[in-house]
Order: structure tokens, then sequence, then C-alpha cells
């Protein structure tokens, strides 16, 4: 439904978009994930007309949108900076794009009262614009699109003012919305976690190019390189050598865990200039208490760092033979010990959980 075809732009000499060629499928939760400054803000802008291109194509429905303006095109766009107008209600400001629309001022009333309750500020109508908090106006700049319905809505970081329980109760809310709607969503986010809870796909940003467009699981279990491992999650890291190579399996030598074989498909690339690493994520490292045993493998090591979540106990631990910390997360049933920093212990892993950066 939108495609961008070897889309490049310059803003003078500055290369912010470096042949970006990817497709947004119709009624799809896109993301578009990265650092500040890589080029998110711009390719959003792209999609809705408010920045031209300097070469490459964007098209809607097959369409090419080199001659359309934003007014013309089937997309509302919610901007990172939630312009509101200070000067209305929040209800003028969610029916603005209602002006001109043929209905009934009580047909419109009850759109408004919708759109208010879609984004939790039921009973805020009659309130002036500019006595709202920062995530409140956050929340009638996205009401104000979606009373739209257009077909496309632009998200660009609009969740980002909001304090962590009222974001994630939005972040649910847009998912239910984006499916009792069905209208494609592309949001802006720099919040990993936030693109893995929402999204169909992600397309992950790096310096104007997209390191890699995925689902989100594929995406923590394969990533395509180093830098998106380690931009989505946490990701550990040990020093390898490779000692062999067969169809289907390598063999590696890993930094305290001695030779391990590692599946052929389980395979990423290293950063420029880095020897080959074994990565694996928190999850896949188990500490194992009294009388439990690995199904796998099991090493000795010692806790070196502790941080306790309530529900779950962050460690850092260093395997016998190695001074990396490896940070690993479990689970805080009854009757189970949170282990001090120092404590000797036992890990268990698989080398089935883990990629091979090379
Ligand atoms: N109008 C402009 N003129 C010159 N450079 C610009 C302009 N707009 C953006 N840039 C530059 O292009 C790059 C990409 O900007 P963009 O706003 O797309 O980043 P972003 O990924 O949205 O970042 P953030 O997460 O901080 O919003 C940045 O380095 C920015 O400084
Ligand atoms: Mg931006």
């Amino acid at each position: 439904m939108i495609e961008f075809k070897d889309v490049q732009k310059y803003y003078g000499d500055y290369h912010a978009l470096r042949g970006i060629t990817a497709t947004i499928k119709a009624g799809e939760f896109f993301s578009l994930l990265g650092p500040s400054g890589c080029g998110k803000t711009t390719l959003l802008r792209t999609i809705a007309g408010f920045e031209g291109i300097s070469s490459g194509a964007v098209l809607i429905d097959g369409k090419s949108m080199a001659e359309v303006p934003p007014n013309l095109r089937p997309t509302n766009m919610v901007f990172q900076s939630y312009a509101i107008f200070p000067h209305l209600t929040v209800e003028q400001n969610v029916g603005f794009g209602l002006r001109k629309d043929p209905r009934s001022v009580a047909e419109k009333q009850k759109a408004v009262d919708e759109a208010l309750g879609m984004v939790g500020l039921k009973g805020y109508g009659k309130r002036a614009a500019h006595a709202l908090s920062g995530g409140q106006r956050q929340r009638v700049a996205l009401a104000r699109a979606l009373i739209l319905k257009p077909k496309v809505l632009l998200l660009d970081e609009p969740l980002s003012a909001l304090d962590k329980k009222i974001r994630e109760q939005m972040q649910m809310e847009l998912i239910k919305l984006q499916r009792e709607v069905g209208i494609t969503f592309v949001l802006v986010t720099h919040d990993q976690e936030e693109a893995l809870v929402m999204s169909d796909r992600i397309a992950v940003m790096f310096e104007g190019e997209i390191a890699q467009l995925a689902d989100p699981e594929t995406l923590y279990r394969k990533p395509a390189n180093r830098k998106v491992a380690e931009f989505i999650g946490t990701m550990n890291f040990l020093p390898a050598s490779i000692v062999s190579e067969d169809t289907g399996k390598i063999t590696v030598d890993a930094e305290g865990f001695g030779r391990i074989e590692i599946n052929a498909t389980q395979v990423s690339k290293a950063n420029p200039g880095d020897g080959p690493s074994v990565g694996f994520r928190p999850e896949t490292l188990t500490l194992l208490f009294d009388g439990q045993t690995a199904s796998d493998r099991e090493s000795t090591a010692t806790v070196s760092e502790v941080v306790y979540y309530g529900d779950m106990t962050y460690y850092d631990v260093k395997l016998a033979g190695s001074d990396t910390p490896l940070r690993l997360s479990m689970r805080n049933t009854p009757g189970r010990p949170v282990l001090d920093i120092g404590a000797p212990t036992r890990v268990a892993w698989s080398a089935g959980a883990m990629v091979l950066f090379r």
C-alpha cells in the first residue's frame, strides 16, 4: 500500500535518507524505530507529503505521490510536537477537521465524544486546550486525527509525553483501535519496547538506512547485525573464535563456555572490524538453585550485580574463566532466594539460544 523506492533525501549537504526501499502493507501496524536523528520523522513526512524527496519514489496504492500535495493524500499525521490550538476548547480541537463535514451538529458531537472516549478524555470536551497537561494535549492531537478516519494514520512519537502507566494503557488502546478500524498505522518511536509491543512489523533505522525490516520476534531472535541486536532489548556478547565449519553448523570456542556448536542459520553480522562473538538474551541463561540440574549445559559463575524488580531479579554473573559480566533475568517465585553479590552459583545455558556474530 505504501512503497518506498530508493528514497534519497538531502538537507543541503546532509544525507538524511540513504536509499530507503520498503513496503508497508495495507492494514498493518508498522513502526519506524531507531535512535534520535536517524531519519524517522523525515521518512514519515515523505509519506504525508510535508517533505519533498531528492530522488526515488513514494507510492500509495500504486500511485506516485510526487505531484500530490499533503491535503490530497489519504493520510493524516499526528506530530511529534503535539500541535493543538491552545485558544480552542478540547472538543473544538478534536472536531476541527469536521468543519466542512455535512453531518448534523448532533452527529458530529457524537463523533467527537467517541474520539475523546478512545483516548481516555471523556468529559474533557469543554476544557480550554491550554489548560491541559502535555500528555493530555498529545491525546487531543490523537483524537483529532482519529476522528477523520484516514486510510493511513502517521504517528510521530504520539505517546512520548505520557507517563509509564498511561502510556501502556494508550498502547493497548491504539492496538485495539487499529484492529477495529483497520487503518494502516505508521508509528515513529525510539522506544524499542513500544515498537515490539505494538507492531506487526518494524523497520529499524540507523543513519538514514533501514538496517532490518521484520516482525518483532524475528528482530529479537535473529537480528541482522550486532547494532540491531544491541538496540532491541538486551543481549550478552562473549568473544569467540571459530574452530571449524561444517554444513549446517559452526564450532566455536566461546570465552567462559568453551566449545559449542552453533546452527548455521543462527549467524549474524559483527560490527565492522570486530572479531567473532556469541550473543544471547538474558532470559536464555538460568540460575540453578540447590539440587537443580541443567537440561542442556551448565557452568559455574559468580554473581557480580543484583537488581531487584519485584516480579523479576536481574543478575550480572561472571562465568569461571571470563571477566565479562552477563545479564540474566529470573522470575521471583515464592521460596526462591535472591542471591547476594559475590555468591557462587551455577548457570544453565543452551547453544541453541545463541547467535554467532561474525
Ligand atoms: N529541515 C532540516 N534541515 C536540515 N537538517 C535536518 C532538517 N530536518 C532534519 N534534519 C536532520 O536530518 C536528520 C534526521 O532527522 P529526523 O528528524 O528525521 O530524525 P528522527 O529520527 O526523527 O530523530 P528524533 O528521534 O530525534 O525525532 C537529523 O540529523 C536532523 O538534524
Ligand atoms: Mg523525530
